[in-house]
């Protein structure tokens, strides 16, 4: 590859009351390289993209972007550079169709009015470049994560970047999504565009890029060229250590049944039954739009369900609202953190509140103890190594990893004893990870149980006692722990199997 420099980071600094977000980075970015940055949860990789794409202005430095020295980029010069970005968080309009967003503040006109026609045809046309399945024209909020993180795709590629910028891409993918992803970006880098592409999932960064830049706590760390690096190797400049990379197991029996779900069904969901055990992890595998999400939803009361019966411990137990659920003792960590797991305006401790408020409200507590509710927060802060210079920061303010953190930590604080984890560990960095299976391991330890909805294989596999396989809203099989492999859990993901099982 020739090696003509397109970006130069020149001592680039953010600053933060209490936080230094990035230190002194230099680094450079080669013309079409696709360049990893890693680094642990707040390491400041997002703080990073934001100075380049001109929606921060640094406290100190200048980047230098084709020649051209700049001390602080607007969105506006960003854009007519040609860098282009898919956040970390979805930047879409949910109630404008597909083609819509993609040609958001940019629509073809007619005359003075959009042509909506050439924008579907536009985008039609996109969508079979990119070897997509799309409908252009369904509203982007009818479409699942999946499927929205592919339009977000499909935007910034029709802008023609010049630097495209994915800060993990592939968080909300699961492994079918993820392969026409990658097709995508393969035939970006045959164009020659240059990418810089931020993932938790090392394996991608191995498969995807040429070279890696590693932060650590807001400081530059080291450029490798990928090929002369492991993950081992990795791993080790991203936390400063090396780390277990097996999955610990509970050292506990399995119960009873504490929850028996019986024939479930709602708009998505196609007749449910499963049993949970005491002290069980249960996982549950599937696509995207299998409806494990939607079955945990209505679980937890907050989706409906038409038909179907539910038992608790032996009695019926019907939510009609996420009250409901957490009063019985059983929460529900959502794949979607933005719009259902956190509270953005709130501080920390306030969103650790927040729902334990919820659930003892039931047990008539008339007053909070502030000091009991400072110890709790400073707890799960602990355990879960959230960073943030302390509880009160907004979490709004917090990196992505971290507000995910922040609802692990709300829902343990519950104290529930049925805990469902919609996705744990997307957007989580490796070492939190571990942090993140030894407190299921501890909950399950303590008698309780948990259902995990899982589309990272490794995970799936490495902590569940038993696996439920779901396809278009039905259960496609179940395997017991000796039955357990990445190939079984796509089969029964994918539609044949479905066919043969309904006889
Ligand atoms: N507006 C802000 N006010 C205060 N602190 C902030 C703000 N934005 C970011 N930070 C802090 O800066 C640090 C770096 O955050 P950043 O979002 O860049 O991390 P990241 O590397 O993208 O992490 P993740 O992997 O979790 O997405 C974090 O400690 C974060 O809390
Ligand atoms: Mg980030």
């Amino acid at each position: 590859m020739e090696k003509n420099t397109i970006l130069k980071i020149k001592h680039l600094s953010q600053y933060y009351p209490g936080v230094k977000a990035l230190d002194d980075i230099n680094f450079e970015i080669y013309e079409g390289e696709t360049h990893a940055v890693c680094g642990e949860n707040g390491a400041g990789k997002s703080t990073f993209i934001k100075i380049l794409t001109g929606a921060n202005t640094p406290t100190k430095g200048s980047i230098e972007f084709a020649g051209h020295e700049y001390s602080c980029l607007t969105p506006k010069e960003s854009m007519e550079l040609g860098i282009s970005v898919i956040y970390q968080e979805f930047s879409l309009i949910p109630y404008l169709s597909v083609s819509e967003n993609i040609f958001y503040g940019r629509e073809i006109k007619k005359g003075v009015f959009r042509d909506l026609t050439a924008m579907n045809e536009k985008a039609q046309q996109l969508c079979k470049e990119m070897g997509v399945e799309l409908d252009i024209e369904a509203r982007v909020c009818d479409l699942g994560v999946a499927y929205q993180q592919i339009v977000e795709i499909m935007k910034a590629v029709s802008r023609k970047a010049r630097l495209l910028i994915m800060d993990e891409p592939t968080a909300p993918l699961t492994l079918n999504e993820t392969e026409i992803f990658f097709n995508i970006v393969r035939k970006l880098q045959q164009d020659g565009v240059t990418i810089i592409f931020i993932s938790h999932r090392l394996e991608e960064v191995f498969e995807l890029c040429n070279r890696v830049t590693v932060f650590c706590d807001g400081r530059y760390i080291t450029t490798k060229n990928v090929d002369e690096i492991n993950k081992k190797q990795l791993i080790s400049y991203m936390v400063g250590r090396e780390l277990a990379d097996d999955f610990p197991s509970p050292k506990n029996g399995i119960g009873e049944v504490v929850l028996k779900v019986d024939g479930l069904t709602n708009h998505v969901v196609r007749n449910l039954s499963f049993e949970l055990h005491k002290g069980e992890i249960l996982g549950f595998g599937g696509l995207v739009g299998a409806g494990r999400t939607e079955a945990a939803q209505a679980i937890f009361g907050a989706d409906t369900y038409q038909t179907g019966s539910m038992l608790l411990n032996g009695k019926p137990y019907m939510p009609r609202l996420p009250k409901d659920a957490l009063q019985a003792g059983i929460g529900l960590i959502p794949e979607d953190r933005k719009h259902q797991g956190v509270i953005m305006g709130l501080n920390i401790r306030e969103n650790i509140i927040y729902s334990v408020l919820e659930r003892c409200s039931a047990k008539l507590f008339p007053y909070i103890d502030s000091q009991r509710e400072k110890s709790c927060v400073e707890k799960y802060i602990k355990e879960l190594n959230i960073k943030a210079p302390n509880m009160e920061e907004l979490v709004g303010n917090l990196s992505g990893g971290n507000q995910q953190k922040v609802v692990l930590g709300k829902m343990l604080a519950t104290e529930c004893d049925i805990l469902i984890f919609d996705e744990p560990t997307r957007g989580i960095d490796v070492g939190a990870k571990y942090e993140i299976y030894q407190l299921m391991c501890q909950f399950v330890e303590q008698g309780k149980s948990i259902i995990m909805i899982s589309s990272e294989m490794p995970e799936l596999i490495g902590m569940s006692n038993r696996i439920i396989v779901m396809c278009e809203g039905r259960i496609s099989g179940e395997l017991a722990k000796n039955e357990f492999s990445q190939e079984r859990i796509l089969e029964l993901a994918s539609k044949h199997c479905i066919m043969e099982g309904l006889q």
